[in-house]
């Protein structure tokens, strides 16, 4: 028996040491899984294994993954800024430049379709098994892994060059509950994975509950917007949508099948509210608090200051972002923004508010526009639910094709120098950049036990910026994003020292991201990833732990 034990160390030893790389295997390496283990694995996920084709390769010619087809291409082009263009298919991200041009529709027709930058490889989970057998193959072949819900994400995290991807899109239960646990009693909603804005909205609708959920209706609730944080208009009443959470049902990357809870595994549920998508676990589900239905009132407002001074057009926008602070404290929030000349507010909603009360509190102004002889289009509405209101107020989102970059303002800043901030945002928008806001109230008392930022528990408004975005020019892309890292972001880094960024709406190229993303909770949230996923399976740009990694520039992931 002995030689044989030998002679299996010796292959083991032997394996390992064709694996231990400093990389994980990329397409084209010898360690590259051949068709065969393709096929194999496959089966072993029931046949769900997709190999990956870009939504573009009806717009070209050339390229192992072209299919030119005239009608489909114009038809994609047609409809590439609505989200469900992307969020119904596997690999396209909605933030462009992570597909880095490859089989772009916007680009010449004989530029060749690569899949370059995409995953080469999806799995498309209907369950527990699905993800186990995932986690194992990618370990087994040293594949970088990364975990898809709809591709909303702006930082690059759901998008990974020469990976295989785990889709979640398809996970759509959602179930009402009675819940019972040491921390909250009362009814509950779990949503699958892949259960997006709209539909649990409609969900608790149903139930006549509400449930936080982006103003974007198509965003994922239990991916990366509840894992990092997530807004919405519900935000000032109920808090973030991490705050929601009573529990994660997960699969770590060990293959446990798992809940998390303020009981059980504390750890994991805490980093998992807050801590960011992509890094600590496989969510399958959660279940968040929903709550009642409420009377809205609700607003929106554009003028243009085409016509008057910049003085006085930023005068009325800082007199709005100071003057709306009483009712965001009880319960407002408001999403505004400022392109070229022109402010728009859609909407400003106030559940539990009235529009009488709503009107005053916009009174001053309206005032301003009136004194200022500027035209304005104005509509309040008190709506019965807040159902209504999202229905009629909200306007429906495309994705966002700008590159964005974001500060979260201190409440301090706004009481005790609003002109610096007007300042800042003045001399950004006066560069052609878009500067939108949402206002809003997420202190807490007592804070809730997650891994929100701390800064969101300080902050009045969400600044985010937005640089163009040019589909055929990478240069002009490279020069947005410096100009963004290095001109736009500073200035508002330096009225707000001791802030942060909303760790979902920032610029993916924000130095010290540790801490600006994640503020003091980085070092725990660390400690956790090593905990849950010791072998590092899981890597997102930006994500806890990913500092341990760097990309090179054809995309394949190496030890930092
Ligand atoms: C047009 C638009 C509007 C937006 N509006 C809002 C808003 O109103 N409020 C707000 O807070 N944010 C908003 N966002 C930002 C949004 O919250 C983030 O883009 C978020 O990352 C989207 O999560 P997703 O799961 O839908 O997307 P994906 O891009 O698929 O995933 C994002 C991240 O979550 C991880 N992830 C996804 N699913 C899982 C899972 N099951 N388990 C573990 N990790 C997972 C991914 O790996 C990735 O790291 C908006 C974004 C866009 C593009
Ligand atoms: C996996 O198997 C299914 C069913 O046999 C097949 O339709 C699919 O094309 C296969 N996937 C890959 C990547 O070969
Ligand atoms: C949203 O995207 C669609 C499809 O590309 C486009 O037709 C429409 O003009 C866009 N809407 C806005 C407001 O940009
Ligand atoms: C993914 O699986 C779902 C069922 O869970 C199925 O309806 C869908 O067609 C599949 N999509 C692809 C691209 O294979
Ligand atoms: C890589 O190493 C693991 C053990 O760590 C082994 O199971 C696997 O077969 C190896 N893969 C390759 C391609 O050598
Ligand atoms: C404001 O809301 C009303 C009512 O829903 C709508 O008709 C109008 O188009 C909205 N205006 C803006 C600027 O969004
Ligand atoms: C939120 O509102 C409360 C009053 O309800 C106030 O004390 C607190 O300072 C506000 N916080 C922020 C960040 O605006
Ligand atoms: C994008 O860049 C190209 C040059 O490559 C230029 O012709 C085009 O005008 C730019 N598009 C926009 C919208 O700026
Ligand atoms: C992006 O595209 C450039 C130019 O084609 C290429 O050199 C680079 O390897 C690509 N990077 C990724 C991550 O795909």
């Amino acid at each position: 028996m002995q030689p044989l034990i030998f002679l299996l160390l010796a292959l083991t030893l032997c394996v390992n040491a064709a694996n231990s790389t400093n990389c994980r295997c990329f397409p084209g390496d010898p360690c590259w899984p051949s068709f065969q283990d393709w096929a194999d694995f496959n089966t072993t996920v029931g046949g769900k294994l997709i190999s990956t084709v870009p939504i573009g390769s009806v717009c070209h010619t050339r390229g192992d993954s072209s299919a030119y087809n005239e009608h489909a291409c114009a038809n994609l082009i047609a409809d590439w800024g609505f989200p469900a263009t992307h969020y119904t298919t596997f690999a396209s991200p909605m933030a462009s430049w992570f597909a880095n041009f490859s089989c772009d529709p916007f680009m010449p027709r004989d530029s060749p379709c690569t899949i370059t930058s995409l995953q080469r490889y999806t799995v498309n989970v209907s369950g527990v098994q699905d993800v186990r057998k995932t986690i194992q193959f990618a370990r087994e072949h040293n594949i970088r892994l990364v975990i898809r819900n709809t591709g909303h994400d702006y930082l690059g995290k759901s998008t990974a060059p020469g990976g295989l991807a785990l889709w979640m899109h398809h996970l759509k239960d959602t179930k009402f509950l009675d819940y019972s646990s040491d921390s909250y009693s009362g009814p509950a909603l779990r949503l699958g994975a892949g259960v997006q804005g709209f539909e649990g909205m409609a969900a608790a609708h149903a139930q006549n509950k509400v449930i936080l959920a982006g103003n974007c209706e198509s965003v994922g609730i239990a991916g990366g917007y509840s894992q990092g944080g997530g807004h919405g208009q519900l935000a000032s009443r109920f808090g973030l949508a991490a705050d929601q959470v009573l529990e994660w049902e997960v699969v770590t990357a060990d293959g446990q099948h798992l809940i998390a809870s303020p009981e059980k595994y504390s750890d994991l549920f805490w980093a998992l509210s807050g801590g960011g998508g992509g890094t600590f676990a496989v969510v399958m589900s959660v279940t968040v608090k929903p709550h009642p239905e409420v009377s809205t009132a609700s607003a929106n407002l554009t003028f243009s200051g085409a016509c008057v001074s910049a003085d006085v057009f930023w005068n009325i926008i800082r007199n709005f972002v100071v003057d709306i602070a009483p009712l965001v404290d009880t319960g407002a929030v408001a999403i505004w923004a400022v392109i070229g000349k022109t402010f728009t507010l859609t909407p400003i909603s106030w559940p539990g508010g009235t529009a009488e009360q709503l009107q005053n509190g916009l009174a001053s102004t309206l005032a301003l526009l009136e004194q200022n002889k500027i035209n304005y289009a104005y509509h309040i509405q008190q709506f019965p639910t807040f159902w209504d209101t999202y229905a009629a107020m909200n306007p429906h989102s495309n994705i966002t094709e700008a590159q964005v970059g974001g500060r979260l303002m201190p409440r301090s800043v706004l009481e005790s120098t609003p002109s610096s901030l007007i300042t800042a945002l003045r001399g950004i928008a006066e560069l052609g950049v878009v500067v939108s806001g949402v206002s809003l109230n997420v202190s807490r008392s007592p804070v809730p036990y997650n891994a929100v930022n701390p800064a969101w528990r300080d902050a009045a408004i969400s600044v985010v910026l937005g640089t163009g975005y040019n589909y055929t020019n990478r240069e002009e892309n490279v020069k947005c994003q410096s100009l963004m890292t290095d001109v736009l972001i500073p200035p508002l880094t330096a009225i707000s020292p001791n802030s942060g960024a909303y760790l979902n709406e920032a610029d993916w190229k924000q130095p010290d991201w540790q801490k600006t993303f994640y503020g003091s909770h980085y070092s725990a949230l660390e400690e956790i990833k090593r905990k849950f996923d010791p072998d590092e399976m899981f890597y997102a740009r930006t994500a806890v732990g990913s500092e341990a990694w760097t990309e090179q520039s054809d995309g394949r992931l190496c030890r930092a």
